[in-house]
């Protein structure tokens, strides 16, 4: 195998991570600075040192990982969220018990700060009924980054509405830190998809968004079925633009009134849920 088939095989089993033949530019490019901070001369010296090294191997993980994220990214989800399904989890469930929502892959943060914001700005349509939400990813630095809430004059621009960054962010050196009321909604993690899941509970909702993309089919259904198992009957998981469980029995069908939005499938023998 060549450097670059043991990097990939590496990630692959690591991460999902699915890349081929035709992404060795891109695992150069983006292994470079590692290659030169450790004085290794190629790619097959850096997949020997690997096996020898969970360190370099969680670096070149979280240097092949795709931190690209914006705020209420793609809109029509968040919208589905806050006219449908919250309001409609919020009528069906007991009072008094919480809403549990799942950032399946967070990145830096602005996915699990947009539905923050969106389950406050809802105010009285929820009654005050609790809300948590976790943003897990297998990336430890963007986590980093999303605990701090502090976001670049760059990032603010992405997606987030005026109003929003004036009501919910304080300008600070640096840029600008989300108030402590929406950080304290929200709860990181580190969690890989490929682990096992069940430690983190069950949910009402899952954004698991931008993600799938990277996997191969199979790992894709695998990794969709174990989250939709943590799902709760009435709940819904929201995939990202681009995703589809086309051709994949994971025991998920599409949610009324939302493209790429699922919601499991009634058990044998009970009727459909869905609509
Ligand atoms: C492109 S971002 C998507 C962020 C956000 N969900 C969105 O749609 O804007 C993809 C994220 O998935 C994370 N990721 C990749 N493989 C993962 C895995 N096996 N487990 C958990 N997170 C993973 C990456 O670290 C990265 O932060």
């Amino acid at each position: 195998m060549s450097g670059f088939e043991n990097i990939a095989a590496v990630l692959k089993a690591r991460s999902g991570l699915s890349l081929g033949l035709d992404k060795a530019y891109l695992v150069q490019a983006r292994l470079e600075p590692i290659l030169k901070k450790r004085a290794l001369s190629s790619l097959a010296l850096l997949a020997d040192r690997l096996r020898l090294d969970p360190a370099l191997e969680r670096e070149v993980v979280e240097a092949m990982t795709t931190n690209e994220t914006l705020f209420f990214r793609d809109g029509r989800p968040f919208d589905h969220l806050r006219d449908v399904m919250l309001p409609r989890l919020h009528a069906t469930r007991p009072r008094g018990m919480p809403l549990r929502i799942w950032s399946a892959a967070a990145s830096t943060g602005q996915e699990a700060y947009s539905l923050a914001m969106l389950v406050s700005e809802m105010g009285p349509a929820l009654a005050g009924r609790a809300v948590e939400i976790v943003g897990t990813d297998i990336a430890r630095e963007p986590l980093q980054r999303g605990e701090q809430g502090l976001y670049t004059q760059f990032e603010v621009q992405r997606g987030l509405p005026a109003r929003l960054l004036v009501k919910y962010f304080t300008k600070e050196d640096g840029g600008w830190r989300i108030n402590r009321q929406l950080r304290d909604m929200v709860r990181f993690r580190e969690w890989n998809l490929l682990s096992d899941l069940s430690g983190l509970g069950r949910f009402d909702v899952i954004f698991c968004r931008n993600v799938l993309i990277y996997f191969d089919q199979a790992t894709k259904a695998r990794t969709l079925e174990a989250a939709s198992r943590l799902l709760s009957p009435e709940g819904a998981i929201y995939l990202g633009a681009a995703e589809t469980i086309l051709g994949m029995n994971v025991g998920l069908s599409p949610a009324a009134g939302g493209h790429g939005i699922f919601q499991r499938n009634a058990p044998a023998g009970a009727a459909a849920t869905t609509g």
